[in-house]
């Protein structure tokens, strides 16, 4: 038995964001277009800081139009809808991404229920998971988009495959779901109550997981040559006591990455895998709007 191919998403990511790059120089040059991303950010989520940060960095890379609104914790949900408002009528914007988590006195779903469907990039909305599910062309949610390419990148084509997504969030587990069937899968959509897990998994020649549990999917949960994308990251304490009882952490998937590389025949890492890939997807989106824009 071979070790896993180990698939290379930040490489992977570079060379999508330079094609992005040149699509944006063309729209520039023949239409005058600049697509522009509008990305807001409400309280001070580390994390969320970070990726904010890096989203706006790699919009202006691409040569696109960027635009961050930072918002105070205390700000109202009216006043986030005005925003959101203003932003949905503002020509030079063709994407609006509002970033989760929100706070908690703000009804999150009714302001992506806000976003004008034609530049929701994040494809959170009803409309476009709606548009999704019957196969007309949506904004598709960046990270199972992401994951799709990055499948056929590895294996050509997936019809006839059995994919399992282990995870049924609205962001990953159910549009990749539909994403896999649109590619000529079959798929199973398992999760947390799923009985018996392991087996399920194990019957996958595509396995998805996107549960949020560090390491939970086992190297003997995998069919032998499968391939494995591995949506989660997690952080767990650092493996060396000293340096975890100092209070260092490192990242890890939902996969047990050491183990399913002896079972798998291609896995995607933590980090280094998805994760490169939802921002790049994120731009593509919003050129795929500034486009459609045009009419
Ligand atoms: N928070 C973490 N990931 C995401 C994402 O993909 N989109 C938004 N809007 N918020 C997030």
């Amino acid at each position: 038995m071979s070790e896993a191919r180990i698939i290379d998403g930040k490489a992977f990511a570079a060379d999508l964001r330079g094609k992005i790059a040149e699509g944006v120089a063309d729209v520039r040059a023949r239409h005058a277009l600049v697509p522009g991303l509008a990305v807001v950010l409400v309280g001070e989520d580390p994390a969320s800081q970070v990726y904010v940060r890096n989203k706006g960095e790699q919009t202006r890379e691409a040569g696109m139009h960027s635009v961050t609104h930072r918002l105070p914790a205390d700000t109202t949900q009216d006043a986030l809808l005005r925003l959101v408002d203003q932003l949905n009528h503002d020509p030079s914007i063709h994407g609006i991404l509002v970033q989760l988590p929100l706070p908690a006195h703000i009804d999150s779903a009714a302001v992506l229920a806000a976003i004008d469907p034609a530049k929701d990039v994040d494809g959170f909305h009803v409309v476009n998971a709606g548009r999704l599910a019957v196969g007309l062309p949506a904004l598709v949610p960046c990270t199972p988009l992401g994951c799709l390419m990055l499948l056929k990148d590895t294996v050509g084509s997936l019809r006839g495959l059995h994919a399992v997504v282990v995870g049924r969030s609205n962001i990953v587990g159910k549009p990749m779901a539909q994403l896999l069937l649109q590619a000529d899968c079959t798929v199973t959509v398992a999760h947390s109550r799923t009985v018996d897990l392991a087996e399920t998994c194990r019957r996958a020649d595509i396995l998805v997981a996107a549960v949020g549990r560090p390491e939970m999917v086992r190297g003997d949960w995998i069919k032998e040559g499968a391939v494995v994308i591995d949506v989660g990251i997690n952080r767990v304490p650092a493996r060396d006591p000293a340096a975890a009882a100092a209070g260092k952490t490192r990242l890890v998937g939902d996969v047990a990455f050491e183990e399913a590389k002896a079972f798998a025949g291609a896995i995607t890492p933590v980090p280094g895998g998805v994760g490169p890939m939802t921002i790049a997807c994120l731009l593509l989106n919003t050129l795929t709007a500034a486009c459609r824009s045009r009419g």
